[in-house]
Parts: C-alpha cells; structure tokens; sequence
C-alpha cells in the first residue's frame, strides 16, 4: 500500500513532516541549552520512533512501565529509564533480566524496602549493579524532596549491588497548568527544590549526576533552570487536543510544536442531517472533556455514537459529506489513543512512506 487513500480505517497516522519537525525543534532546543534529551515513549509506544529520537540526539528513552522497557530493549533501545517504580518479586527478577541485557537501565525508587528487593535479587546474578534514581513527590508518586530523599540516597549507598545515579523530578500537574506564566511558577518551584536536593546529597559526598523531569508543557521552564540535567518530554512528538490548548509562552495556542497524529476515519452511513464516521470509542482516549476535532472542518463538531461509531452533525453546515469520504480528526489525549492501535501509518503527502508496528501496545505490567 503506497497511497494513504488505501488505509483501512480507523487508523492512526503521523504526518511525517510535522512529526520530523517536533522533533528536530525539541532536539534542537535542548541542544543549545546544554541538556540531554531522554524523550518518553509512553506515549507512541513505538521502537521505529525511538530510534528516530535516538538519531535526533536522545540519549534514551524513558518509558512508564517494565513491560515497555522489554519491548524497546528487545529492539535495540538502550538508555534507558523506567519513570515508575518495579514492585513485587516476579516483576524484580524481570528488572533484572532486563538489567543483564540492557546493563544502563535506570530504575526509580522511592522507598528503602525496594531497594533492599533489588539488591537482593541482584546479588544472585554476580557482576550485576542496578542504577536506580530517586523519584520525588509532586503528587503522584515519589519520596518528599529534601530531608526524605537524601536519606534515602544515602540508604542507597549502603547496599552493594545497586547504585545512585540521581533523581527523577515530574510534576504532571504543571505540564498541563495554563496559563504559561502559572505553570512557569509551578514547575519552577518543584524543580528548584529537586535540585536544593542535589546540592544537599552532593553536600554529603554522595555523587548526583541526573536531574531528569520535564515534560511538553514545561521544557521551556525545565531546561532554563541550573542543576537539571535532563528533559523527558513526550506528547511533543505527535501533540493532541488538551495540549494543543494550554497556550505557550506568547500566545493562547501552543505553537512550539504541530498536530502531527490523526486518527482517520471513513463515513461509512449518511443519515438525514448526519455523517456517521467509523470512529467510536474504540478509536479515540475518552478521558478527556472534549471530543475529538475534525481536522479543517471547524463547522462540524464529533458526538460520540458508540463503541464503534461517532456523528457529525451536518444540518448548521452547507459541506458536502458522502459516504466514502475520509475524515481526519486530532485526538483528545495522544498517549491512550496510540495504545488502542497495533501499527501507525507514517505519510508524507499522500504517500504511506512506512507502517510502523507500536510494539509496546497494551504493555502497561
Ligand atoms: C514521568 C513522566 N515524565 C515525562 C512525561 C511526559 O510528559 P508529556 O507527554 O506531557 O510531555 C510523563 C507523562 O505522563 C511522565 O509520566
């Protein structure tokens, strides 16, 4: 199939000229400003994209869970950092398959029994040493910087088979804070305090190389601060809706990077006053407030119709819609909509130039 007329629909593509240049623009900026760029592949999920940020210049990838982890790396990922904590003994020895095969793996801890599980599950595999970062607390998981981490970093030091390379600071709330100047505060004082932390563990001796955090919505804020050392943003790459909605720093829309996913569908029933597309729940994340847009078409607004359908309403339109036609819309929240796809078509034009397996679908052990 050559023709992006040909794809069977619903599917999810890139557009790859916007998706080349939310790359080139992110990869770029963090080049000046000195930091390293560990993109997170949550959110495509895709090994062919991961290489692609790795020739922009990544250093990695970070993923969410385990199970993402053994994907990438079975594709030659390395770099690797797993943003949530791996707990349980059957999901310990999977870290440290991983660890053997992958040996720069970073794993993140926020209590001192984990760490004490990794150690010992590491010291049946001599020559095995597990970097693990310390994830601190913005509300969602982590340990309280300051007093708490550093405790915890020097608890670290204490066991044999495991080292401290850092801390991981995310604050998602201020990913999504708008407007700009509002989130410029929020992320500011999460990470001042991450790296008020750095200097205190430092203080004592105990070496803190990574200060990684950051994300779409922050990476301007994140990389102008001294002491971080990394950026792990991940929606830029494809953009959705809800980002494409929080504003930048001059302007209500947030230019920096382009809408380059769609989901694309077909109308496959034209009722009266009705276009009904075979997009449905099934096709789209729902857990945003918004539905999905049509792309070009601001006269026609998406209604979900079912697992398997969505309406457009035609009769406040004079456009021509018939069965057959695509529709193309910008999804409310790219990460849980790539989840619901087994490959993405990667066009140019109308030219499907790749079609691209996202093997760590469903990898959410
Ligand atoms: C730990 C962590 N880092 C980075 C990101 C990337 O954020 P974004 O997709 O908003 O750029 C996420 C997203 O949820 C995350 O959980």
């Amino acid at each position: 199939m050559a023709h992006a007329a040909d794809i069977p629909t619903p599917a999810l593509v890139v557009d790859l000229d916007r998706f080349e240049r939310n790359v080139a623009t992110m990869a770029a900026f963090l080049r000046a400003r000195g930091k390293a760029f560990r993109p997170h592949a949550k959110t495509h999920k895709c090994p062919e994209i991961a290489r692609r940020l790795i020739a922009a210049g990544a250093v990695g990838a970070c993923v969410a869970r385990l199970s993402e982890a053994e994907v990438f790396a079975a594709h030659g990922i390395r770099g690797l950092l797993i943003t949530t904590p791996v707990i349980g003994a059957t999901k310990i020895q999977r870290a440290l398959q991983l660890a053997i095969a992958a040996p720069d793996t970073i794993f993140i801890v926020d209590h001192e029994a984990n760490v004490r599980d990794l150690d010992a599950a590491a010291a049946a595999h001599p020559g095995v040493v597990l970097n693990l970062a310390i994830d601190l607390f913005f509300g969602r998981t982590g340990i309280p910087p300051g007093e708490p981490a550093l405790a915890l970093a020097r608890a670290i030091t204490r066991y044999a088979r495991v080292q401290f390379v850092g801390l991981q600071s995310y604050d998602g709330q201020a990913a999504h804070t708008a407007p700009f100047t509002a989130r410029e505060v929020r992320s500011t004082g999460s990470l001042a305090r991450a790296v008020d932390t750095r200097r205190m563990i430092e203080a004592t001796g105990i070496a803190c190389p990574l200060v990684t955090g950051g994300s779409t919505g922050t990476y301007r804020i994140d990389s102008a601060i001294d002491g971080v050392t990394e950026i792990q943003p991940g929606s830029f790459v494809f953009m959705d809706l809800e980002y494409g909605q929080i504003g930048g720093p001059d302007s209500a829309d947030y230019h920096d990077f382009e809408q380059s996913l769609h989901v694309l569908s077909t109308v496959i029933s034209r009722p009266p006053g009705l276009a009904v597309v075979d997009a449905g729940f099934k096709a789209f994340s729902t857990d945003r407030p918004f539905p999905p847009a049509p792309v070009d078409m601001p006269d026609l607004t998406y209604a979900w119709a079912g697992d398997e359908h969505g309406r457009l309403d035609l009769s406040q339109s004079t456009r021509e819609v018939r069965v057959g036609d695509r529709i193309a819309f910008v999804p409310p929240h790219c990460d849980p909509t790539v989840n619901l796809y087994d490959q993405i078509y990667a066009v140019r034009g109308d030219r499907v130039e790749g079609v691209w397996p996202i093997a760590a679908r469903g990898k959410s052990q």
